[in-house]
C-alpha cells in the first residue's frame, strides 16, 4: 500500500463511521419529529386562512382557527421542553452574542450548517410563536366583555397579525437562503422530516 493510500484510508476511518454504506448516495438522518411538522404546516394554513380573509374576519371561523392555533402554540410551548432533541428549545435558543456572530458570518459566507435550527433560525423560531401567541390572545381579547367594541384593541390585532406577516417574511427568505447556501432542501425536510448527514464537504461542522 502507498503512503498516500494509508493515508486516505486513514482519513475515511477517522471520518466516517464503519456503519456508512459504501455509497454516493447521501445519509439521510430524522431531525424533525412528526409532531413538528404537522405543527408547522398547521400553523401555516391557519395563519394564512384568518390572515388572507379566506373566512371573515372576527367571525365563528375565523376565532375557531384562531383558538385552533393558540392550542397549536401552547402544546409546542410544552414540545419545546419535554420533545425530542432537535424540538426542545435548548437545542436553538442562542445568546444574542451568538446569534449576531452567526447574522456576521452569513453575511460573509461563512455560516455554518446545522441540523437543527441554525442560531438566527432559533432566534426567528422563538419570535414567531410569540408573536403568534400575542395576535392570538389580542383576537381573543376583542370577543371578551373587557375589550368588547374598543377600537384599540382591534387595531392592535391587526397591527400584531401584519407584523407576523412581515416575520414570516423574514423567515422565509432565511430558509431560501440556508438552502441555497448549504445546497438542501429544507422545506422538503419540514415534510419529510429528514436531513442529509453531516459531511466533510459541508461549509462547517453541523452541530
Ligand atoms: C392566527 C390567529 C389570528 C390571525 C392571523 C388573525 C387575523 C386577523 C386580521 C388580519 C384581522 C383584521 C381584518 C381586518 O379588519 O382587515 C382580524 C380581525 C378580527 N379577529 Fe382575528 N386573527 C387571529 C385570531 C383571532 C382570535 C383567536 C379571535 C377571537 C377569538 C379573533 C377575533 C377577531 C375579531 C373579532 C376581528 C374583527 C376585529 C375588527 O372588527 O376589526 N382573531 N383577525
Ligand atoms: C404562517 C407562516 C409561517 C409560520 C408562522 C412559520 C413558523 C415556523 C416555526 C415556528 C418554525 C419552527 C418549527 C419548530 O421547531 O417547531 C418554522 C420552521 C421552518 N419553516 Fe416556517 N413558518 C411559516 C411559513 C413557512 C413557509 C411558507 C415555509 C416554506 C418556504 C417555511 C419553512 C420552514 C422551514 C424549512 C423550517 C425549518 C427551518 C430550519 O431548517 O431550521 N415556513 N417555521
Amino acid at each position: 500500500m502507498s503512503m498516500e493510500d494509508a493515508v486516505a484510508k486513514h482519513r475515511m476511518g477517522a471520518l466516517a463511521p464503519s456503519s456508512f454504506p459504501p455509497t454516493t448516495k447521501p445519509v439521510m438522518l430524522r431531525i424533525w419529529d412528526p409532531f413538528v411538522r404537522v405543527f408547522h404546516w398547521l400553523l401555516v394554513i391557519g395563519f394564512a386562512v384568518n390572515f388572507f380573509e379566506i373566512v371573515r374576519p372576527g367571525k365563528y371561523p375565523h376565532r375557531v382557527i384562531g383558538y385552533v392555533v393558540l392550542g397549536l402554540i401552547a402544546a409546542r410551548l410544552v414540545w419545546g421542553l419535554f420533545g425530542p432533541r432537535h424540538a426542545r428549545f435548548i437545542d436553538f435558543v442562542r445568546s444574542p452574542r451568538r446569534i449576531l456572530q452567526h447574522l456576521g458570518d452569513l453575511l460573509r459566507h461563512r455560516d455554518g450548517r446545522y441540523l437543527g435550527h441554525n442560531p438566527a433560525g432559533g432566534a426567528m423560531v422563538v419570535t414567531l410563536l410569540l408573536v403568534t401567541l400575542l395576535v392570538g390572545v389580542s383576537g381573543w381579547l376583542t370577543r371578551t366583555d373587557w375589550f368588547f367594541g374598543v377600537k384599540w384593541m382591534e387595531e392592535a390585532h391587526e397591527i400584531l397579525a401584519n407584523f407576523m406577516l412581515a416575520l414570516v417574511a423574514v423567515h422565509v427568505l432565511g430558509v431560501i437562503h440556508a438552502c441555497w447556501r448549504h445546497r438542501e432542501n429544507l422545506v422538503l425536510s419540514m415534510v419529510t422530516g429528514r436531513k442529509r448527514a453531516p459531511s466533510v464537504s459541508d461549509a462547517r461542522p453541523a452541530e
